[in-house]
């Protein structure tokens, strides 16, 4: 089969298209035939090399984990899927015609979600899904701030936070602040003309995609702070919760509850 891959930690030139194996489904598995790959900021964090420390990658490696296809053969002990099956979730390699995941982190494809939708599920959905009701504990009511809200992971916490009736104001750049309109946000601010901790107040949960500066000022709104970093460099996603349970903060922010955490993803 053809895939992309990389066979040394670096910039985007050291992917390679080339032909590989087709990988074999081990017990617990399936193989799926790849019609659409999710693209998303962890594949070049691991490709750069930043994740070496907690996320070692044997090399040659295929980069991707979110994706949507149909299921080519399943390994032992696979009940619930069976080869034609139309599914999407979290894999590994999925830049590749097929690639393998444990049939846990698979689902079946709502017919009305077509592959490319499908394939941003699992790592941007599944982030704000779990961020917004597992981590913050988000209700209904509640004021929710989304930085970043026209993100792979923001468009979907905008959209989340909308459908679990709060209040959702969300920051983009001037291009994006309809499409966060589109998604449910019902304020929407310029990040580029105006300083968010100027005129925010009574956040319930900031969810705070974007890290750097904007994590030093959501300080200035008084929370108590949750963090989960995605990369070492501190670029990652930061998970800022007003109202919480501190012993629930504490734990987020040890490496060994981020993988924790990652691994239900
Ligand atoms: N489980 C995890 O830990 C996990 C899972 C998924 C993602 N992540 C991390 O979360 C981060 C976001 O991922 P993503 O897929 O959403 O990335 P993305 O699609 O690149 O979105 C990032 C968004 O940030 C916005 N942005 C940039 N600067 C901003 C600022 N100063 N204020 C407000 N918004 C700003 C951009 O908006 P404009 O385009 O409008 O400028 C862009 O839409 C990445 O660091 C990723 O690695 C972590």
């Amino acid at each position: 089969m053809q895939a992309v891959r990389f066979h040394d930690y670096g910039p985007a030139d050291v992917l390679r298209l080339e032909e590989v194996p087709r990988p074999q489904p081990g017990d617990g598995e399936v193989l799926v035939r790849v019609h659409s790959a999710g693209v998303n900021p962890i594949d070049w964090k691991a490709r750069a090399g930043y994740l070496q420390a907690f996320m070692p990658l044997e090399l040659p490696h295929i980069p991707g984990f979110d994706f949507a296809g149909t299921v080519a053969e399943v390994g032992a002990a696979v009940l619930e899927f069976a080869q034609g099956d139309e599914v999407f979730g979290r894999g590994s390699g999925t830049y590749a015609e097929y690639a393998v995941a444990p049939a846990a982190t698979l689902a079946p494809k709502p017919a009305a979600v077509s592959f490319d939708q499908a394939a941003t599920l699992a790592v941007g959905g599944v982030t704000a899904w779990a961020g917004l009701f597992e981590a913050a504990k988000l209700e209904a009511g509640q004021r929710l701030l989304v930085h970043g809200g026209a993100g792979g992971v923001g468009s979907f916490a905008v959209q989340l936070g909308h459908w679990k009736g709060a209040q959702v104001i969300g920051t983009a750049s001037a291009r994006n602040l309809d499409l966060m309109r589109a998604l449910g946000a019902d304020e929407v601010i310029d990040y580029g003309a105006v300083r968010f901790e100027d005129v925010l107040h009574d956040l319930d949960v900031v969810f705070d995609t974007v890290g750097g500066e904007v994590t030093g000022s959501n300080e200035a709104l008084g929370a108590d702070p949750a963090k989960v970093n995605a990369d070492p460099e501190g670029e990652g996603w930061f998970l800022k919760l007003r109202v919480t349970n501190p012993a629930e903060v504490e734990a987020l922010m040890t490496i060994d509850a981020y993988q924790e955490f990652l691994r239900t993803l």
